[in-house]
C-alpha cells in the first residue's frame, strides 16, 4: 500500500538540501548485495504460528485482519518511537510500522500473509531520502524473503494489501481504529464482529505460553536488577535538587541497556509524591526522612514487560510510624498473594488484602465504622486511603489484557499460565484531617509478579526484599 508521504518527495524536509538528479543517479549504483547473513526464524515464531491456528479455529469462514498500526508525529518531522498493536505482535513477532496481517479463510481454516514494507530498494530514492522509511535514516528492514524466513510466515509486499482486500466481497473481521488506511480498505462485515475480535484478541492472550513466562520472567529479573543500581544510586542522587529524576535517569539506563526500554514511564516518589498514584514528572528532591515509592518495569526486546514496586526509606531505615504502615500493606499484599490459586476469582486476591486493609485502618482508629461496614460494596469507605485495585494481568501491555470481556478477566477465574501484579497501597495524602499528623503525607505500595500455577502462584519478583528488614539490609549491602 502506498501512503501518501511528504518526506518522499525531492526534499528530505525543510531544512535537507535539495538532491540533484545526478546525485540521484549517482546514489542508484554500486551497491553491493548484503543479504543477512546465518538467517533462521526468529524464536517467538514457532508460537506465533499456534497462537495464530487458535485464532484460525475460532472464526471458520471469516477474513481476519490484524494491523500492527502506523507511526504517529511527535512534531514535524520527527515520529515517536514505534509501539506496535499488541495483537499483531502476538500474532506475528513482527514490531514494524505499517504491517498486516491477513487470515484469509481457506475451507474450515485460514492462510496467514503478513503484508510488510520491506527493504528499501535501491533503485528509488527512498533509501537514502525518506526519513521515516528510508534505510539509510532509520535501518534496514529484512526483505519479503527475509521476513518469511524470521517469522515463519508468508510475507507479501504492502502495495498488495489493497488488492487483497478490496476484491470479491468476503465476510470480515478487523482490528479496527489501529491502521486508518487499513480502517478504510478492510469493509468489517459489522461492527459488532469487529469488536468482539478486539474482545478475543484480548482474552486470548489471558493465559501464558512457555515462552511468554519466560520473557516475563527475564523482564522481571532486569528490573530487579535496575532497583539495586536504583539503590546504589542513592548517595547522588540525594544531593541532587532533582533526585527523582537522577533515580528514573539510572532505572531506565538499565531498561534500555537490558531491554526495549522501560514498559511505562518510571514513578520515582518521594514523601508526599507518593500519594499520587502515577507519579511521573519525578520533578521533587529525596529527603532522608522520607520513603521513597519506586515504581518500574523493564520491558524486553520481545514488548513484555515486568511491573514492580518497591518502598524504600531514604536513609537506609524505617521510622517507627513508618514500618507500621509498611507492615500493614505488606500484610494486606501477603494476604492477596496467599488467595491466588487457579479456580479462585480474579476479585479474590483483592478482596483479600482489602479486609487487611481495612481491619488495619479501623485498628489504627482511621476507619471510625467497622472493617465490615467499610468493605460492603455500598460503601467502600476504606478506598479513600487505597484509591485503587490491588492487581492486573501482566504481559506485552502493563494492563495486560485490557479489552477482555468482565466474564473472562474481572468476573472471572484464575488459570495456570495467568501472570498478574499483586499491588495493595495505602496513600494517606498529606492534608487528609482524617489521618493522625504523623500518618500524613505518607504513600506506601508494594508490587510483585506473579504467574499463577497447577496449584498456586509462584512469585516471579523474590529477587527484590519485600519484609522490612530485608529491605534494610538488602540497602545497606548495597550501600557498602
Ligand atoms: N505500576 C503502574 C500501574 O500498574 O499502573
Ligand atoms: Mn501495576
Amino acid at each position: 500500500m502506498t501512503r501518501q508521504d511528504p518526506a518522499a518527495a525531492l526534499n528530505t524536509g525543510t531544512h535537507d538540501m535539495p538532491v540533484s538528479p545526478v546525485l540521484d543517479a549517482f546514489m542508484a549504483t554500486a551497491w553491493a548485495p548484503s543479504p543477512l547473513p546465518d538467517l533462521g526464524p526468529e524464536p517467538v515464531a514457532p508460537w506465533a504460528a499456534k497462537r495464530r491456528e487458535r485464532l484460525s479455529a475460532r472464526y471458520p469462514g471469516e477474513r481476519l485482519v490484524v494491523p500492527a498500526g502506523t507511526l504517529k508525529v511527535r512534531s514535524n518531522s520527527v515520529d515517536y518511537r514505534f509501539r506496535p498493536h499488541t495483537a499483531y505482535t502476538y500474532l506475528t513477532g513482527d514490531h514494524t510500522p505499517d504491517g498486516v496481517l491477513v487470515l484469509e479463510p481457506v475451507g474450515d481454516a485460514h492462510e496467514a500473509v503478513l503484508y510488510l514494507r520491506p527493504r528499501s530498494p535501491r533503485d528509488t530514492g527512498e533509501f537514502y531520502r525518506d526519513r521515516r522509511h528510508g534505510e539509510f535514516w532509520t535501518g534496514r528492514r529484512p526483505t519479503l524473503d527475509e521476513s518469511t524466513t524470521l517469522l515463519g510466515v508468508e510475507c507479501a509486499h504492502l502495495d498488495t494489501l489493497p488488492a487483497r482486500l478490496t476484491g470479491p466481497a468476503v465476510p470480515t473481521r478487523l482490528l479496527c481504529g489501529v491502521d486508518p488506511d487499513v480502517d478504510r480498505l478492510a469493509a468489517p462485515t459489522d461492527a459488532g464482529r469487529s469488536a468482539e475480535l478486539a474482545a478475543h484478541l484480548s482474552e486470548m492472550r489471558l493465559v501464558k505460553d512457555p515462552w511468554e513466562v519466560e520473557q516475563l520472567q527475564l523482564a522481571v529479573d532486569h528490573t530487579a536488577t535496575g532497583f539495586a543500581d536504583v539503590v546504589r544510586a542513592l548517595p547522588r542522587a540525594l544531593r541532587h535538587p532533582r533526585g527523582e529524576r537522577w533515580l528514573e535517569g539510572v532505572f531506565d539506563m538499565r531498561a534500555r541497556i537490558e531491554g526495549n526500554g522501560t514498559g511505562y514511564d518510571t514513578i520515582a516518589a518521594a514523601g508526599a509524591h507518593a500519594c499520587v498514584l502515577h507519579w511521573i514528572r519525578n520533578d521533587g528532591p529525596l529527603d532522608p526522612t522520607q520513603l521513597l515509592l519506586f515504581d518500574a518495569g523493564v520491558e524486553m526486546d520481545s514488548l513484555y514487560t515486568a511491573d514492580i514496586t518497591r518502598t524504600l526509606p531514604l536513609s537506609g531505615r524505617f521510622t517507627p510510624a513508618q514500618r507500621e504502615a509498611y507492615e500493614l500493606v505488606l500484610a494486606a499484599q501477603q494476604a492477596g498473594i496467599d488467595a491466588l490459586r487457579p479456580g479462585a476469582r480474579f476479585r479474590d486476591f483483592h478482596n483479600a488484602a482489602m479486609r487487611v486493609i481495612a481491619e488495619g485502618l479501623h485498628a489504627w482508629g482511621v476507619l471510625r465504622v467497622t472493617p465490615e461496614e467499610a468493605l460492603r460494596p455500598d460503601s467502600g469507605l476504606y478506598r479513600r486511603y487505597t484509591l485503587c485495585s490491588s492487581g492486573h494481568m501482566l504481559g506485552m501491555d502493563l494492563h495486560d489484557c485490557a479489552k477482555a470481556r468482565a466474564e473472562a478477566y474481572l468476573d472471572g477465574v484464575l488459570e495456570p499460565g495467568h501472570v498478574l501484579t499483586v499491588e495493595p497501597g495505602l496513600y494517606l495524602q498529606p492534608d487528609d484531617e482524617t489521618l493522625p499528623v504523623e500518618l500524613r503525607g505518607i504513600g506506601i505500595r508494594v508490587e510483585d509478579d506473579l504467574v499463577i500455577t497447577e496449584d498456586g502462584a509462584r512469585l516471579m519478583s523474590a529477587a527484590l526484599p519485600r519484609t522490612p528488614d530485608a529491605i534494610e539490609e538488602w540497602m545497606g549491602t548495597l550501600a557498602g
